[in-house]
């Protein structure tokens, strides 16, 4: 059997990349599969928070992905912390996982970037926790944007060795979902830098909650070369600040970047960028709409998560049990 899991930090700044890497393609994928999304809070923390930030970004995270399609009375829709599964795998993970797994940790080195003496454990055991976010519900598919795929690869190391050291065949492979056209959306500012909730230039990115106005102004904004757009798909190269612009405004679009490139080849980046404002508009406007009903409802939402976190404890419960057993735990 199937089963998702994915999730998102609750860190302020929810983007375009999120939407269209992560939050657009569990709309797609909720049809098809038993899905488990969730708020991972305890990640947050790997970095200080503002507690009443914290609770504010939790619950925007969650209006986030009901607004976008993501239907809580079918999916599973919670906040980590509410599962202690989560902690408590996660410290078992821990010793299962070998520190020079974690050293080549690109993220972790990004993050704590010449000040590794300072960085929080939790931050460099970060990994070992999001594996145990999706083994703690034995899930099998993951669907993220392409910077996560490390962070899989390790999960799916730590599942074998406990399979391994244990002689069983308990934690499934699981195997990473990236799909559509916007994997891995680049900063407005520089094609080089993915677009990220910690670059310090707003204009970098297009945030979930930017109005009309400003998504209009950034795309005006964003960084381009002076050529007209590339007429096939070889001309990219070496172009990255378009490659980004015009696999946004696929994704967007529902079509391939061929297409795009088919519709507006040697015409000019100001009437290009024109239309991928409109799409852009047209894409998240309905969605900010909803999404700024939803936050000021926290009764609403807060129901939501608390209701999805009980049902997630009734997967995880059980699960847990059975590792207990297997690592030779005496039963509660
Ligand atoms: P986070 O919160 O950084 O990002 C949430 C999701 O958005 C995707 N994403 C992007 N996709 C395309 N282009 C971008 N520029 C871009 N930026 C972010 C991410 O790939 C992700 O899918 N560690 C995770 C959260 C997590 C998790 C998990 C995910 C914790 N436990 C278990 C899956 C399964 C993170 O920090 O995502």
């Amino acid at each position: 059997m199937s089963r998702i899991f994915s999730g998102i930090q609750p860190t302020g700044n929810l983007h375009l990349g999120n939407y269209l890497g992560a939050i657009r393609n569990w709309v797609s994928l909720q049809n098809d599969y038993e899905c488990i999304f969730c708020v991972v809070d305890l990640h947050a923390i790997t970095v200080w928070q503002d507690p009443a930030e914290l609770r504010a970004n939790t619950r925007e995270v969650a209006a986030a992905m009901i607004a976008s399609g993501v239907d809580p009375k079918k999916n599973i829709l919670f906040n980590q912390s509410q599962n202690p599964s989560h902690s408590e795998l996660a410290w078992i993970f821990n010793c299962v996982a070998r520190l020079g797994w974690l050293n080549r940790m690109t993220q972790f080195k990004e993050k704590a970037g010449k000040h590794k003496e300072n960085a929080s454990i939790g931050l460099f055991a970060y990994p070992n926790l999001m594996a145990a976010d999706i083994l703690a519900y034995r899930a099998t598919h993951v669907p993220v944007g392409e910077d996560q795929k490390q962070h899989l690869e390790l999960a799916r190391d730590i599942a074998q060795k406990f399979n391994n050291d244990f002689g069983v065949d308990f934690f499934p492979i699981i195997e990473p979902v990236i799909m559509g056209e916007a994997t891995r959306v680049m900063s407005l500012r520089d094609g080089s830098a993915k677009m990220s909730k910690s670059d310090p230039s707003d204009n970098s990115r297009i945030n979930m909650v930017d109005d009309v106005d400003t998504i209009v102004k950034k795309i005006r904004k964003a960084k381009t070369d002076p050529e007209p757009l590339p007429t096939s798909k070889e001309g990219l190269e070496g172009r990255p600040e378009a490659a980004n612009l015009m696999s946004i405004f696929a994704a967007l679009s529902d079509c391939t970047v061929e297409d795009v490139i088919t519709r507006y080849g040697d015409q000019q980046f100001s009437v290009f960028k024109q239309d991928l404002a409109d799409v852009a508009v047209e894409n998240l406007s309905p969605i900010q709409n909803e999404m700024r009903r939803l936050v000021d409802d926290h009764d609403y939402v807060d129901g939501i998560l608390r209701e999805g976190a009980g049902r997630a404890r009734a997967i995880t419960e059980p699960i847990i049990r059975e590792v207990h057993d297997v690592i030779g735990f005496l039963r509660a």
